[in-house]
């Protein structure tokens, strides 16, 4: 967990927090689990988790809202801060508080990125929102895999998870592209951009460098 201002004292744990985001095609979820293993053959005690869901009921609220997308931006922001706050206190907060460290698939900034830069919903809401659900778990690292809006929507498409494939499309994915890009650039301190457009060991051997030097080198 990140110390932040206003950190509850005591609330300080061993357990790490990271989080993957970037648009879809990315390679997040693949990422994701090939670090957690990583970190498991480390001798670092890790799971893999994933937002919408990680915890029962966050699972359901990811079935409610995935499955009737697109609703109202804010419909939307606060069915997926539901979801976390869920998550949160379910799964994130005991694994980091025991000592575990947690990988987690989409967190804050997709939030930020979807609702925000595309919902349109005010950044301020969105930070105030975050400040009463997701204090004081915020991520200690996010890996932003960085894909361009072709590669990253011929890969959805391949697997399927995408119908859509036209101009406006496109132009959304570099939008979100964009907005990711953004945060990171805002806080370097958190963040790491890797170009998730490489071969997958290339970028799972990015992934590990940076959690080494960001993470495993200062733990103590
Ligand atoms: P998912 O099927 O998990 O796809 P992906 O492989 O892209 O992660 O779908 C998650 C969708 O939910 C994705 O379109 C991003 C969106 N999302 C938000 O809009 N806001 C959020 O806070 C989160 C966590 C996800």
């Amino acid at each position: 967990m990140r110390a932040y201002e206003g950190a509850p004292d005591g609330a300080m744990t061993t357990g790490k927090l990271i989080t993957f985001e970037g648009g879809e095609g990315s390679g997040k979820s693949t990422q994701a689990r090939q670090l957690a293993e990583r970190l498991g053959a480390a001798n670092i005690s890790t799971i893999v988790t994933r937002e919408p869901g990680g915890a029962p009921l966050a699972e359901k609220i990811r079935d409610l809202v995935l499955s009737d997308r697109p609703a109202a931006a804010v419909t939307e922001l606060l069915l997926f801060a539901a979801a976390r706050a869920e998550h949160i206190a379910v799964t994130i907060a005991p694994a980091l508080g025991a000592g575990t460290w947690v990988v987690c698939d989409r967190y804050i900034d997709s939030s930020r990125v979807y609702q925000g830069d595309i919902g349109g919903i005010d950044k301020a809401f969105i930070r105030a929102i975050e400040q009463q659900t997701v204090t004081p778990w915020f991520p200690d690292l996010t890996l932003v895999l960085d894909v361009g809006a072709k590669v990253g929507m011929e890969r959805a498409q391949a697997r399927g998870g995408l119908t859509r494939f036209d101009a406006a499309s496109l132009a959304q994915h570099e939008q979100v592209r964009q907005g990711f890009l953004d945060l990171a650039m805002a806080e370097k301190d958190r963040c790491v951009v890797l170009n998730g457009a490489e071969p997958e060991a290339e970028v799972a051997e990015a992934v590990w460098k940076a959690v080494t030097e960001r993470l495993i080198a200062t733990a103590g």
